[in-house]
């Protein structure tokens, strides 16, 4: 006879937490949002080899996770996980790039010779937006630097337009220059030191490699929770899938992936124990999650296939209709309780902890909130990150309002039948997502910020300074449907909206 869970499956929205006893001490600007990323031996006293600074992970989607909002995320302390719905050179090439860029030394975008015109120089500052160009001897961006000049230099009015770069600029010879290898510090006090706005970095042969300007470094002191791996580039995740693993894989830690994670959306099968198996056996220091489950007995099946994370939810995810199309699914509240204790049990029998993801269906944020006290270790999210300017879709005005498009893996847009994909002869492709738009919120800094404040000051709330703490002094209630509408403004007539935060 079928099982039957006789308790109905629950939401985020229907549970709220009951404040604790808060401190004097337990205040937000002495909350850690670190928390683990991969399994380790906890019992035995290792330390977690990857950990993130916020628990906050982007979603292995074509319309979320790029190189770019790659980096974004690691300048805050979270991860993203590169789409995989992609060539494995495409993909490779992302994760090399956000591996290789370096926060605060930009690569020139001009190329401009001595002998170019006034003229041409301005064209150039029109078509980059950048007023300060490197000169250099062939034009190139990493050619010979023989000079530097920027629209402060002269005034197109009153010279001839015939005039050439070489006689306007900042010749080698006052210039002040750094050698490559010097680190963002030492360039900013060289900055500070000779009052300049610049500094050209330069390799042996005196080719240029990167401009440091004074403002980046501003930028790179607002983010203090940046996540580095131990050659201070930033940490960046990928997601793969059960059929091409074995060369997408080596493609991805040759261009310098530090994490992966299986993406499916049903992780409780044999192809992925059997890719689990094939990767660390062949690649023993890769690590790789794996989901997504939503009861203990996929968690189990999971921890003991070798996952060095587990990702949870089904059918929960804004864009998401699989539970419509399939009938299968679980309440993404009710799932992560449930993942979360069959991980206590797992680390109380073997010492091993093994991190979880609440992934999907997060709205608001106190959900992020809710997901750590019931046990998640950090969630990951879709819809919330492809409102920001850094994901790698179009801003669109629609009815009057800024939207940014989202759709989803399983989507005719997406095109990504591999994620669903059960093995064997194929039967008609149906789709499990829907292209959407979403209301368009500015940049992934400003908004990251909100959000880990409020984490911060709810944590506090609650008594806890730390992620773990929470965890244990959480006291979370089940709320009626009045006590929701009770929670909202209500009986009064709001008078805008439209600024109302999430
Ligand atoms: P969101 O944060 O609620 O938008 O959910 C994002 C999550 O939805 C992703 O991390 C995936 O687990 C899941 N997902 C992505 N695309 C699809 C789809 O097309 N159908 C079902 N689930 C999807």
């Amino acid at each position: 006879m079928a099982f039957f869970f006789e308790e109905p499956s629950h939401t985020f929205d229907e549970y709220l937490l009951i404040p604790g006893y808060t401190s004097a001490d337990c205040i937000p600007a002495n909350v850690s949002l670190q928390t683990p990323v991969v399994r380790y031996n906890k019992k035995a006293g290792e330390k977690c080899p990857l950990t993130m600074n916020i628990p906050m992970v982007s979603a292995v989607m074509q319309s979320v996770s790029n190189d770019k909002l790659a980096i974004a995320l690691a300048k805050e302390g979270g991860i993203s996980f590169i789409y995989g719905s992609q060539t494995i050179a495409d993909q490779a090439a992302m994760i090399a790039h956000v591996k290789t860029y370096k926060a605060g030394f930009v690569s020139s975008d001009t190329n401009i010779r001595p002998d170019h015109t006034l003229t041409e120089l301005v064209e150039r500052i029109k078509q980059t937006g950048h007023s300060t160009v490197a000169v250099t001897e062939n034009g190139e961006h990493n050619g010979k630097l023989v000079g530097i000049i920027t629209e402060r230099d002269f005034r197109l009015s009153h010279c001839s337009p015939d005039a050439k770069v070489s006689e306007y600029m900042t010749p080698l010879k006052d210039l002040v220059m750094a050698k490559v290898g010097i680190t963002l510090e030492e360039a900013n006090e060289l900055i500070w030191k000779n009052k300049i706005n610049q500094l050209p970095v330069v390799d042996d042969a005196g080719r240029l490699q990167y401009l440091v300007f004074r403002k980046d470094y501003a930028t790179h002191e607002e983010h203090p929770l940046e996540l580095l791996d131990d050659k201070k580039r930033y940490i960046v995740g990928a997601g793969i899938n059960t059929r091409d693993y074995m060369e997408r894989v080596p493609a991805l830690l040759d261009a310098g992936v530090d994490i992966m994670t299986l993406d499916s959306s049903e992780g409780f099968t044999e192809w992925q124990s059997r890719a689990l198996k094939d990767i660390h056996s062949k690649w023993p220091q890769a690590k790789v999650g794996a989901g997504n489950v939503v009861d203990a007995e996929g968690f189990r099946f999971l921890a003991d296939a070798g996952a060095d994370f587990v990702k949870i939810g089904i059918g929960g995810g804004s864009i998401c209709i699989t539970r419509e199309q399939k009938g299968i699914g679980r309440g993404q509240a009710t799932a992560t309780i449930e993942v979360a204790r069959a991980r206590d049990e797992y680390y109380k029998e073997t010492g091993i902890y093994i991190p979880i993801c609440s992934d999907g269906g997060i709205v608001h944020d106190y959900h992020i909130t809710l997901a750590l006290a019931m046990g998640a270790d950090f969630v990951m999210l879709g819809r919330y990150f492809a409102r920001f300017d850094e994901s790698p879709t179009n801003k669109l005005i629609v009815n009057g309002n800024y939207v940014k498009e989202y759709w989803g893996e399983g989507s005719n847009r997406a095109r990504n039948w591999q994620r669903y994909d059960l093995g064997g002869a194929k039967k008609m492709a149906f789709e499990e997502g829907v292209d959407s738009y979403v209301p368009y919120a500015g940049s992934l800094h400003d908004n990251v910020q909100m959000t880990t404040s409020k984490i911060s000051h709810t944590m506090c709330n609650c008594g806890a300074v730390t992620i773990p703490e929470l965890q244990q002094k959480a006291k979370i209630t089940l709320v009626s449907p009045a006590s929701i509408r009770e929670g909202g403004a209500h009986d009064v007539v709001v008078k805008n909206t439209s600024i109302r935060a999430e």
